[in-house]
């Protein structure tokens, strides 16, 4: 038996707090709600869920502006329902991860309010404050993530402070040996209390030059990106010391048993196998976020996902993740035929799957009026394209009014199709997208060979990508047909016999003859081999 701790072996389900289930009739989701709705993942038989923050905040970016690491806004409900909420986690054998956003507090947490009351403030050290440059204006050319300079100049104390997202997101300098040791005590908060692990917000920002050099400028930037394209982080994000660092959080979450720690990473592959440490001491699991930009063919997939396989290091564990509440959704990318082949490959993969709330329903575009945009991206670099209030709307549940998710105003609009694409109604529809994710899920579960076995290619060309998953004397085979045409694949070599474990076809098989599974068009299928 392999060493296959829950983790591992697991499923992760990411909720968005704000838009999974509303308990108190103010539009926006709160931790009742969850504890409420906790049928649905066992239902699914997804292992851990993921919340984002539910701190309080100032909600400038939607809770990822803390203004205190230790406590639920009241928004969301209180400590109490979050003991509430961990204690039925628990109780259903689940596991509860939740966000910890180290890189920045809110302008509001006491923490900045001190650091920023006089240069001889004790606190001062604990962000990241700079004089003008000689002359006068910005400290470096650092851009701001949602557009402008990463600089604001706080006029009372003559410095500026320097913020990698919004100006209400003041930077924490981890160089300071006390944000270490608080911020550890923020870990330990949360490990009494009893999560099973951390999300870790831009794990990769929180270190940065020393000297404070410019980024240097991005010569392939062209207009119609977002400011932050601009320059290459170079200098600001992913510096060699954010290592130590993650390694202190990982000797903390070490005091404990068997927690995860998962870091938030864009970078390319080389860099984010970096994120598992040296002698792996770094995350257990650095978030894999290629399947979000790698173009949907199968050629590119197969590549991506033989490359990734070569680039872990010897005892560090894949994961695989298709969207999350920053990411354009699954079905908006591929569409609604491809997006249940995206389900199969997420399932089937080697490595711990993320699923991200809402994509079990196949949600896809939701238009957002201008006058109903919420997200400070969008507000501060409009038109191209970059808000991320689509792939937050409100969880559909059924067919009461607002799908159930709230008897108020939802915060973000429903899919126009609420009223059929909800949990209620395509529980009932055996061919629906739901319970595809379900029959996968219980695939995975069943089969060793998917959760915990040896991945070996088996065939990529312009339209299809096969794959074995291996475990003992078990062989499963893969086939995902990226392509709206249907397509002849051949079988391993040696093969004697295949049977048809599950197809993301609802009804009817795909024909084997002899040495070749014929793949209906969209169509992934799982072989059990013989
Ligand atoms: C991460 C979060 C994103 C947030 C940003 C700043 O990327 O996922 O939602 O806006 O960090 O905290």
């Amino acid at each position: 038996m392999p060493e296959n701790t829950w983790w591992k072996r697991g499923i992760v389900y990411q909720i968005y707090p704000r838009s999974f289930q509303d308990s108190n009739g103010d539009g926006i989701g709160d931790l009742e709600g969850i504890r409420r709705r906790l049928d649905h993942l066992a239902w699914l038989g997804v292992d851990a869920v993921w919340l984002s923050p539910f701190y309080p905040s100032p909600m400038a970016d939607f809770g990822y502006d803390v203004a205190d690491y230790c406590g639920v806004d009241p928004i969301f409900g209180s400590l109490g329902d979050f003991d509430r909420l961990v204690g039925e986690v628990h109780g259903r054998g689940l596991k509860l991860i939740v966000d910890f956003v180290p890189n920045h507090t809110s302008d509001q947490h006491e923490w900045f309010k001190e650091s920023r009351s006089s240069r001889g403030s004790p606190k001062r050290d604990w962000y990241i404050w700079r004089d003008p440059a000689p002359g006068g204006g910005l400290p470096n050319n650092w851009n701001s993530n949602f557009g402008g300079p990463g600089w604001t100049f706080d006029a009372a104390t003559g410095q500026y402070y320097y913020h990698a997202f919004l100006k209400e997101q003041p930077d924490l300098n981890w160089r300071n040996p006390q944000v270490r040791a608080a911020m550890h005590d923020v870990l330990r908060f949360w490990l009494r209390r009893g999560v099973d692990g951390f999300r870790v917000d831009v794990i990769w920002h929180l270190m940065k030059d020393e000297g404070f050099r410019d980024n240097p400028v991005n010569p392939a930037y062209q207009a119609d990106q977002p400011d932050i394209n601009r320059t290459l982080q170079i200098h600001s994000t992913d510096q060699p010391e954010v290592h130590g660092i993650i390694a202190g959080m990982r000797r903390v979450l070490e005091e404990f048993d068997d927690r995860v720690l998962i870091g938030e990473i864009y970078l390319p592959l080389d860099r984010l196998v970096t994120y598992y440490g040296e002698n792996l001491t770094g995350a257990h699991l650095p978030f894999n976020f290629q399947l979000i930009h790698m173009a949907w063919r199968a050629q590119d997939i197969a590549a991506l996902v033989e490359e990734y396989e070569g680039a872990i290091p010897p005892g560090g564990w894949p994961n695989w993740v298709l969207g999350n509440h920053d990411q354009a959704r699954i079905a908006v990318r591929v569409g609604a035929a491809q997006a249940r082949v995206a389900a199969m490959l997420l399932l089937t993969l080697r490595g711990t799957p993320t699923m991200y709330y809402g994509d079990e329903l196949g949600i896809s575009r939701v238009e957002i009026p201008p006058d109903a945009v919420q997200d400070p991206w969008e507000r501060n670099e409009p038109g191209l394209g970059l808000g991320r209030d689509p792939q937050r709307t409100p969880m559909q549940w059924d067919g009461s009014p607002n799908a159930g998710f709230t008897t108020g105003r939802p915060w973000l609009p429903l899919t126009p199709d609420h009223g059929t694409r909800n949990v209620a109604m395509m529980q009932e529809d055996p061919s629906s997208i739901l319970n595809l994710y379900r029959r996968l899920i219980q695939l995975r579960r069943r089969h060793l060979a998917l959760s915990v076995g040896d991945y070996v290619g088996a065939h990529a060309d312009g339209q299809v990508f096969a794959y074995e998953r291996r475990f003992g004397t078990e062989r499963l085979l893969v086939a995902l047909n990226f392509g709206h045409a249907a397509q002849a694949v051949p079988l391993p070599e040696g093969v004697a016999g295949a049977r048809v474990l599950l197809s993301t076809h609802a009804s009817g098989e795909p024909a084997i003859h002899g040495q070749e599974l014929a793949l209906r068009p969209d169509e992934g299928v799982v072989l059990a081999l013989s």
